[in-house]
């Protein structure tokens, strides 16, 4: 007993020589730090002051990115469904007067639909800082890319509308960048070509989802004609269109009339639309390319609902913002219209 008293005396003073070894260190590091504190200049200190408000400052900025980063991939993912296939839109676009009119009712439209991707093309060099912007706000799942229409292939003035194929180059190149960057066999995902000046219902997305090949469905006005649409048989299969324009083509059907599924797009690495057809063969030259009229597969209760239109919006008259550019003004000096 009396022999461990002892050795538990001698460890407890080890213990207590240390504590104070420990101790005093602790007091000549303090006395060193309030030295060099004090030994500190006013200049090394507000150098060192300015390095930490700036980092507060960076801290600031990428809290706030964070936070629209946050409420704007929480509003996508509001609308993501992962069973759900992706539908591509690609949507190729020109500056002119209604250009952002145009881009704001589609993409609010756009906004509604679950699992979407907007690849909005323009018809340009570069990309336009207003184009960015408002897809930037848009809460948008979107790719934006841009290529311009050669020279030759742009309309002239005067010339009438139809004279030259539009959109060719800006869909080939959304094509161009669905295959390199969605190339996987299990891919799930619709392609529509959706121009910028149509009007859209959001039931035609429900359509579009259920595409396994090429789907099809009506189109109003368009083709001189209140609707354009597939004639199907008693076995729901596609026989043929009402179209009064053209109906010796292939597939006499407008381009807002059809969807495409991934799978089968990207079947077929070749598929591109191109200059060389026929006026207004665009839809049947790429549609033939892919698919037979028989394996057709009709849409919106069997071709029988109308929720897409060929809409033109009406060109603005603009004479007296020309009287105003004359005069080395304009309407829309501080403001993007
Ligand atoms: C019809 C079809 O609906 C189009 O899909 C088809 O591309 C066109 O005919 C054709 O034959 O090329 P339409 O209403 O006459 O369409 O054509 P637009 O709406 O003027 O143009 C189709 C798309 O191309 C639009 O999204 C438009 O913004 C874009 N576009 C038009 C350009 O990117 N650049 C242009 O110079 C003109
Ligand atoms: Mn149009």
């Amino acid at each position: 007993m009396k022999m461990t008293i002892y050795k538990y005396n001698t460890i407890e003073n080890m213990f207590n020589k240390k504590r104070t070894i420990l101790y005093f260190g602790f007091f000549i590091l303090f006395i060193l730090w309030v030295i060099t504190i004090k030994r500190r200049d006013a200049a090394q200190y507000q150098a060192l002051k300015e390095i930490l408000d700036q980092t507060q400052l960076k801290l600031k900025i990428k809290s706030s990115n964070y936070n629209a980063l946050k409420v704007k991939f929480e509003s996508i993912c509001d609308k993501w469904n992962p069973t759900d296939p992706i539908i591509y839109a690609i949507t190729p676009t020109y500056k002119r007067p209604v250009q952002k009119a145009e881009l704001t009712r589609l993409s609010n439209t756009f906004r509604l639909i679950n699992n979407f991707h907007w690849i909005i093309v323009e018809d340009a060099e570069t990309k336009s800082t207003l184009v960015a912007d408002l897809l930037l706000k848009s809460h948008l799942n979107y790719t934006h890319l841009s290529i311009a229409t050669p020279v030759e292939w742009k309309r002239k003035l005067k010339e009438p509308k139809w004279k030259k194929p539009r959109g060719v180059k800006q869909r080939n190149l959304a094509l161009e960048w669905l295959r390199e960057r969605r190339n996987r066999k299990n891919y799930n995902g619709i392609v529509y070509f959706a121009d910028d000046d149509n009007t859209y219902s959001v039931d035609l997305f429900n359509e579009i989802r259920l595409v396994k090949g090429v789907g099809v469905w009506p189109v109003g006005l368009v083709g001189g004609l209140l609707v354009e649409k597939p004639l199907i048989d008693i076995n729901n299969k596609v026989i043929g269109w009402n179209s009064a324009w053209r109906p010796e083509r292939p597939f006499p059907v407008d381009m807002a009339g059809f969807a495409i599924n991934i799978k089968l797009l990207l079947s077929y690495p070749k598929v591109l639309f191109s200059w060389s057809v026929s006026r207004g063969y665009q839809e049947s030259a790429i549609l033939s390319q892919v698919i037979t009229k028989e394996k057709l597969e009709p849409l919106a209760d069997n071709c029988t609902k109308v929720y897409v239109w060929h809409t033109r919006t009406e060109e603005p008259i603009l004479k007296a913002e020309e009287k105003l550019r004359n005069q080395g003004l304009r309407s829309d000096m501080n403001i993007e219209v």
